[in-house]
Parts: C-alpha cells; sequence; structure tokens
C-alpha cells in the first residue's frame, strides 16, 4: 500500500464496525442516561448488561475514586489489596469446588481462558458448542460463537469445536465422545435471542459430562446476577467446572474472570494464560464493592419480581405484533411477528434504550435496582411504538 510519508497527522476514526445508534452519551444516573444535548433516556440496556447497579452507583464511584487515587496498576506478580478484597468478595458468592481464579479483561477474554484450560486440564482437544450460542469474538471465542456472519470473514476457526442445537440432550448424546474436552454452553441464550431452555438441560448435560470426565463451561457472561440469583446454574442444582463471568461484575468497568476448580487449576502450566492490565487494583476495587451490594438475597428476589411484572404487563397488553415475551429476571425479551430494528428506533425516540437478540427479538437488560414505575414507562413505550409501527 502506498502510504503519504510526509503527512504529519491523520483524521483517525474508528473502524466502523457498528451500527452507530445515532447518540452521544455523556453522563448516566440510575437507570437514565443523558445525552450532549441534555435529553434523558430511560435505559433498559445498560451497555449490554454492564451497569447492572445502573449509573454512577454512589458506592462503586466512591470506590474507584478512592483507589485511583492510591493505585491503578500492579500485575499479578505483585500482591494487592484491593484483588485480594475482590478475591473475598466473589468467593462468598461461589459455591465448592470453584476455588480457583484466573483474570482477563473481557468476556471473550473469559472464554479464551475457559477453553485453554479446558484442553489443558483434560489432554483433549474438542470443544462443544450451541447454535445460536455468542461467546465473543477473539479466535477461541469466536470458535464457540455460533452466527455465521460474525464467524465466516475470519475462517478456519479453532480445530475441534463443533455446534450442536441448543437444548437438545439427544443432539449431545449423538456427539461426547472420548475426544470432547468441554461443552460450554450459556444458561439462558443472550445474544441469540434469550432463549430459556427446558428445566432439567443444564442437568442434564452436567450428568452426560461427567459420565466421560467432559468439563462443563457455563458461560454466565450475561446472565450472571440478572436471572434472580447470583448464577443461573444454582437453579439446576449444578456446578460447572468452569464458569465464566464478565460484563456486570464491576458495573462498568473492564473485567472478565474464569473460576474453575482446583483440579483443573493444578493443570494449568504456570505462565500459560495472563494479560497485562488483568486484576488490576482498579476494576478489583469497583469489583468488590459491586459483588458486595450483589450478595444481598433481597435483590436478586426483587430481580425474579421485575421480571414477572414485565413479563405480566407484556402479556396483558395483548399486541397482536408480539409473537413471545421469555426471559428470567432482569434479563427479558420481546419475540415480534416483524423486524426489531424499527420499533427499537422509535422506543429511543421517544426516550427509553433498549437493545435487540436478533432479527425479531427486542431484549431487555435493565439494572436489578430498577423501579415498578420505569418497567411500566418502558412497556408503554414498547407498546406506543408497536402501535405507530401497525
Ligand atoms: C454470553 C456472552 N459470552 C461472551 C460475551 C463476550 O463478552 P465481551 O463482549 O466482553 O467480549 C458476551 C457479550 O455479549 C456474552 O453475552
Amino acid at each position: 500500500m502506498g502510504h503519504d510519508l510526509t503527512a504529519t497527522h491523520t483524521q483517525l476514526s474508528p473502524i466502523p464496525l457498528h451500527a452507530s445508534r445515532g447518540l452521544t452519551l455523556v453522563r448516566g444516573e440510575g437507570s437514565y442516561l443523558w445525552d450532549d444535548k441534555d435529553r434523558r433516556y430511560l435505559d433498559l440496556m445498560t451497555n449490554y448488561g454492564v451497569n447492572l447497579l445502573g449509573h454512577a452507583h454512589p458506592l462503586v464511584t466512591d470506590a474507584i475514586k478512592l483507589q485511583a487515587s492510591q493505585l491503578t496498576n500492579a500485575h499479578q506478580s505483585f500482591d494487592t489489596p484491593a484483588r485480594q478484597d475482590f478475591l473475598v468478595a466473589l468467593g462468598a458468592l461461589l459455591p465448592p469446588p470453584l476455588s480457583r481464579i484466573s483474570f482477563g479483561n473481557s468476556g471473550a477474554e473469559a472464554i479464551e481462558a475457559a477453553l485453554k484450560f479446558a484442553r489443558v486440564a483434560t489432554g483433549r482437544i474438542g470443544i462443544i458448542a450451541t447454535h445460536r450460542a455468542y461467546h465473543g469474538r477473539t479466535f477461541g471465542a469466536l470458535s464457540a460463537t455460533a452466527d455465521a456472519k460474525y464467524r465466516d470473514p475470519f475462517q478456519p476457526m479453532l480445530e475441534g469445536v463443533r455446534h450442536i442445537p441448543f437444548d437438545d440432550l439427544d443432539a449431545l448424546d449423538k456427539v461426547l465422545d472420548d475426544s470432547v474436552a468441554a461443552v460450554i454452553v450459556e444458561p439462558i441464550q443472550g445474544e441469540g435471542g434469550v432463549r430459556v431452555p427446558a428445566d432439567g438441560y443444564l442437568r442434564g448435560i452436567r450428568d452426560r459430562c461427567d459420565a466421560r470426565g467432559i468439563l462443563l463451561i457455563c458461560d454466565e457472561i450475561q446472565t450472571g446476577f440478572r436471572t434472580g440469583s447470583p448464577f443461573a446454574f444454582t437453579r439446576e442444582d449444578i456446578v460447572p467446572d468452569i464458569l465464566c463471568l464478565s460484563k456486570s461484575i464491576a458495573n462498568g468497568l473492564p473485567i472478565g474472570v474464569t473460576v474453575t476448580t482446583e483440579a483443573v487449576s493444578e493443570r494449568v502450566p504456570k505462565g500459560s494464560h495472563g494479560s497485562t492490565f488483568a486484576g488490576n487494583p482498579l476494576v478489583c476495587a469497583a469489583g468488590a464493592v459491586t459483588l458486595r451490594v450483589l450478595a444481598d438475597e433481597t435483590l436478586h428476589a426483587r430481580a425474579a419480581q421485575s421480571g414477572t411484572r414485565f413479563q405480566e404487563r407484556i402479556r396483558d397488553l395483548g399486541l397482536p405484533q408480539i409473537r413471545e415475551v421469555r426471559g428470567r429476571g432482569v434479563m427479558q425479551a420481546v419475540e415480534l411477528k416483524k423486524p426489531a430494528t424499527p420499533v427499537i428506533k422509535a422506543m429511543q425516540e421517544a426516550g427509553v434504550l433498549v437493545l435487540p437478540a436478533g432479527g425479531t427479538v427486542i431484549r431487555f437488560l435493565p439494572s436489578i435496582l430498577i423501579q415498578d414505575a420505569q418497567i411500566d414507562q418502558g412497556i408503554a413505550a414498547l407498546a406506543e411504538a408497536l402501535r405507530e409501527a401497525g
């Protein structure tokens, strides 16, 4: 390529990877965001599920300020009180035998670590993922992600990864053999359309994995702390061998963690994984305080109630454009009989932010602290947008 070597500067702009929402966001408070024209929006998407405690939560803000004034970075070859505090806060929520953690900076990184650990711990290469799965877009995570639009431009994917129908134990039976290191699954598929599997699905995977020495990886990057309990897997009384968390656990600062058992951990060679920023004290301080707030069981009971209210109100609307409402807690979706994008746009124009999950699905990932009146406001905006759209 011919570069102009005489130029002294460039007009820098992002590679256009994202469809623009046409808004410049300036500040947030609780369940509201403000744009650069000082217009207020009800935020029912929390940055793709990140700001679970809402924006500018005072405890999180104070923790970040304090930590920023002391120490923002400390590589993991050093110890730091903020990271120790995070370990205590997350450990208090995790069931045994999940006692070992690896830090990353995003959801995709949490998945990368999970896939690497599964391979090295089992000495096998096979990974079973599901149709419509979304696990991120770095190469390993992308290999487990199902959607061809993300995968095809970057083929070939990681060897040994296969996809089978979600919520289908018979399909799983057909692919499990002694070459499989792990099954990776979202307890409720998020990007794939907020799909809730039948009761017994996770338990069925767990039993099949146990019978063959295969590891179960639960990707709770989106479901984590949203579905009426800290983790969606507890509903089926199982524990995964590897758990991936990210999005909400530092209420806005970038973090991803991969939690696993001693048995897996002891097979991971020293130095075989890591990242410069991972586990830094700034993010850990935000994470520790966020997790302590999320340890309050009443919040999870409230999330479950919010989900029930949401579904009842939507069903009460009796709108013919709606095919289905589904989800758990503060992770909900409305499947339409028509494209979702024009409706999402109309809702934004009416001051309510939601997001898609596939072509006909509108997804709601509000704060766990959302008020009933705000849920009702969101539903009113949805109804209005649907009526307008005809
Ligand atoms: C279930 C799930 N896994 C993984 C990811 C990837 O996370 P990130 O975008 O932080 O890489 C996401 C992001 O939406 C997700 O929803």
